[in-house]
């Protein structure tokens, strides 16, 4: 009883938490469930304790709010912690897969559908720029039939080197939006601004790209010309990169850089 009257007085509500089995009182002291002054006649009675207090106060109500966030918080953590009583956990397991699996299938299937030639090619169209040339080189046109797609040379494959030029490619949208490349003379005009960038950046990466297809330590030096192994074997031994060599393997090279004759004259400068 003593518990009751001291946690049910709108100065202390707060004690009353601690007890809720013994807390028979009503929450709204504030209706008097008494004529005012007849604590007295009735003193054995917790219920009328709270009639002393007739008008509801800031801290009553900021208790009752503070024990509705309690109950809620424990409500929750029940929720996380306790096994579920309504579904079973063989349902919880086969939602989650579910969801799971859903999120991927539709994270899969937009990272496929941004990787394909058709994607590509509906801004680098065929008749304005990169495509023309492209159909008609050896990595797409050749005896074996072997098509080599542009999301082979320019996506990475690793995850986090991908997303970052997915990412990188919402810059092409708005160049798109631009029309920054959208005759072939604006192409041309742009074109080794763009060549540099790639040239960089399998620079950087070792030709990580050419490579996935080209494995060096699978190279058969043996089984090519003389002149093209010289090349390899001093290449491989000076450590230098695919790119640095084999620029333009898929597009007409920028104005200024002769295809042919680059080769060997980058060869002879790096002799030197
Ligand atoms: C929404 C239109 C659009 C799509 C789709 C698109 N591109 Fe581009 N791309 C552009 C534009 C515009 C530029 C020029 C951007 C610039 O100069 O910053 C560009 C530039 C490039 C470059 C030049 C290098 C660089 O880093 O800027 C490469 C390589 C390239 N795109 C490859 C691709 C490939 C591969 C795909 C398909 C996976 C593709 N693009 C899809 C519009 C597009
Ligand atoms: C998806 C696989 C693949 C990728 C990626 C690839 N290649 Fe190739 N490449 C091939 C195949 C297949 C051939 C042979 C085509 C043929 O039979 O003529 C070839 C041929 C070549 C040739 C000889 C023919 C030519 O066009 O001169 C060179 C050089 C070459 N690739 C360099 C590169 C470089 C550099 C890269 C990176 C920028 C690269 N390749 C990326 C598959 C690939
Ligand atoms: C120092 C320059 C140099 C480097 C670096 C270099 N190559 Fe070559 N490569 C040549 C030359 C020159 C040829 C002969 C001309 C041609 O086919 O373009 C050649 C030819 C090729 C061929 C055609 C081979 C044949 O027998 O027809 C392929 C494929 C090739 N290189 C792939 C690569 C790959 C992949 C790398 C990176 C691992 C690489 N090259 C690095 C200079 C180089
Ligand atoms: C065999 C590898 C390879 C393939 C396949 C390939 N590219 Fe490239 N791409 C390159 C390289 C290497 C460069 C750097 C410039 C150069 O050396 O020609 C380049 C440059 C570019 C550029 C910059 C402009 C330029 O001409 O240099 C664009 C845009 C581009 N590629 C888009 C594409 C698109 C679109 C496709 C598919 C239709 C494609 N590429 C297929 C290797 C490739």
């Amino acid at each position: 009883m003593t518990v009751l009257i001291r946690g049910f007085g709108p100065a202390n509500s707060s004690a009353s938490l601690d007890h809720p089995a013994n807390d028979t009182s009503p929450r709204h002291s504030w209706v008097p469930l008494q004529p005012r002054g007849n604590v007295s006649e009735s003193h054995s009675s917790g219920r009328l304790i709270s009639s002393t207090s007739t008008e509801p106060t800031a801290k009553v109500l900021r208790g009752q709010r503070d024990r509705g966030i309690e109950i809620l918080v424990r409500k929750f953590l029940a929720f996380l912690l306790n096994p579920s009583a309504r579904y079973s956990l063989g349902i919880l397991v086969v939602v989650g897969i579910l969801l799971g699996t859903g999120g991927l299938t539709v994270f899969d299937f937009a990272m496929h559908e941004t990787s394909t030639d058709e994607f590509c090619l509906g801004c680098h169209e065929l008749e304005v720029n990169i495509g023309r040339e492209y159909v008609g080189m050896s990595h797409s046109l050749n005896a074996r039939g072997f098509q080599v797609t542009c999301s082979d040379c320019h996506l990475p494959k690793p995850f986090v080197p991908k997303m970052k030029r997915k990412f990188r490619a919402i810059g092409e949208i708005y160049h798109h939006i631009l029309g920054t490349i959208d005759t072939p003379e604006k192409f041309e005009a742009h074109r080794m601004t763009m060549a540099t960038r790639v040239w960089a950046e399998m620079n950087e990466t070792d030709s990580r790209e050419c490579r996935d297809c080209h494995k060096a330590d699978q190279w058969d030096l043996d089984a090519q010309t003389q002149e093209v192994r010289d090349f390899h074997v001093s290449a491989l031994s000076k450590n230098k990169t695919c790119i640095n060599c084999h620029k333009g393997v898929a597009h007409k090279l920028p104005d200024g850089i002769v295809p042919d004759q680059q080769l060997p004259r980058m060869n002879a400068a790096e002799n030197q």
